[in-house]
């Protein structure tokens, strides 16, 4: 399958739909990420059903943007099986598959390689917290390497140490998957991780707001409608 991946910058981390109007209507959003836990937060309940049809609501609202949509199994069988049927929701649609199982099962990058290779279907590699971890990702085939920025500094490692060195290896060995830093919990983090060489910041909702509100704008606009309206007197 082919989707058009050009500069993206920042993707929307959520699943709600109002807020994907929201930041969509702006022009400053190039894609959506979700996972079962931002999908639940966001009040999606009734399994299987009502994933497909909050998926297929994002993916033609966003369309041609790509929508991340992660299987919710770990079975190998049933993760092709997801990931084939996801394919077939909407054309922007990608999968999201974990680096590895839940207790460190090594299947997973050969589930990745199947999906996007065999099946041709691209894959957003998640939940990874190292470069060295992404590197293995993008080598199994995957589009798109999601490292968790936020969960890596609340380890204690620089989240901006590890996006130079992955961006630099990626780089230097010819591997085209684009980083996507995800995690976020700063408003700092947008702009840093996209500095240090992140293709793109999955943002929260609350933080792209962040990015956008200041409180010395706010009165400097103040200002302006103030005088404005002497102005008319
Ligand atoms: C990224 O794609 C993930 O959906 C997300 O950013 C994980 O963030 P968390 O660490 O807040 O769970």
């Amino acid at each position: 399958m082919n989707q058009v991946i050009l500069k993206m910058a920042i993707f929307l981390d959520t699943g709600s739909i109002a807020e994907i109007e929201k930041y969509l209507k702006m022009g400053v959003i190039r894609g959506v990420t979700t996972n079962p836990t931002i999908l639940l937060k966001d009040g999606v309940t009734g399994g299987k059903e009502a994933i497909k049809k909050r998926s297929i609501e994002i993916a033609h609202l966003i369309d041609p943007y790509p929508l991340s949509v992660e299987v919710t199994t770990n079975n190998y069988d049933l993760m092709i099986q997801q990931a084939r049927e996801y394919a077939t929701w909407a054309k922007n649609i990608n999968v999201k598959i974990t680096i590895h199982g839940p207790e460190g099962e090594l299947e997973n990058l050969a589930a990745i390689k199947e999906i996007s290779q065999k099946y041709n279907i691209p894959v957003n590699a998640t939940a990874m917290m190292s470069a060295q971890q992404c590197l293995l990702a993008a080598m199994a085939g995957a589009t798109y390497v999601s490292l968790f920025g936020g969960r890596v500094n609340n380890m204690g490692y620089n989240s901006c140490e590890e996006i130079r060195k992955l961006r630099k290896v990626l780089d230097s060995q010819g591997l085209k998957a684009k980083i996507i830093l995800g995690s976020t919990r700063e408003v700092l983090n947008i702009i840093e991780w996209l500095e240090a060489g992140a293709d793109i910041v999955t943002v929260t909702p609350d933080l792209i707001k962040g990015m956008i509100v200041h409180p010395y704008s706010k009165e400097t606009v103040q200002m302006f409608l103030r005088d404005a309206a002497k102005s008319e007197q």
